[in-house]
């Protein structure tokens, strides 16, 4: 294995093979994720996939509130615009489909729905 190192056009192709993968799965993992489809999309596309991959989206869930911190964070810290009138419906959309889920468990049976202990 050492000797295909050894050899410096060899070492070229490994270099070239190395920066081929690299891209490639940095592509793949911008395209894995998809923005959940709605009437508001083109806005939160238009000001939230600029800097960073949309799958910083959709791999959250928060509240509203949590929403409009994280924006003001990325206005104060990150170089985020003013959303002017489109914050509301960058937010609407934030939190219509990105809200944390409530568990999937179901609530407990009523104790007086229990069947009765055997003593
Ligand atoms: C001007 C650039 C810029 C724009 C536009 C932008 N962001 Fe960000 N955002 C950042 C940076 C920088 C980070 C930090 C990335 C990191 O930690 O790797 C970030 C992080 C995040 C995070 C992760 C926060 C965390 O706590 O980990 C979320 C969620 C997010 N952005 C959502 C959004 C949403 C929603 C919008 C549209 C309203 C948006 N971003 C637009 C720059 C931007």
């Amino acid at each position: 294995m050492i000797f295909l190192l050894k050899n410096r056009r060899m070492r070229r192709v490994w270099a070239a093979l190395l920066l081929l993968l690299f891209c490639a799965s940095g592509w793949s993992q911008g395209t894995t994720f998809k923005l959940a489809e709605d009437p508001d999309l083109p806005y939160v596309i238009a000001h939230c996939t600029a800097c960073h991959s949309g799958s910083l989206i959709t791999q959250n869930r928060m509240t509203r509130d949590g929403w409009l911190k994280t924006i003001r964070w990325m206005q104060k810290e990150q170089g985020l615009w003013p959303l002017g009138e489109h914050e509301e419906r960058v937010l609407n959309y934030l939190e219509r489909h990105y809200f944390p889920q409530t568990s999937g468990r179901r609530k407990a049976i009523a104790p007086h729905l229990m069947p009765k202990q055997n003593p």
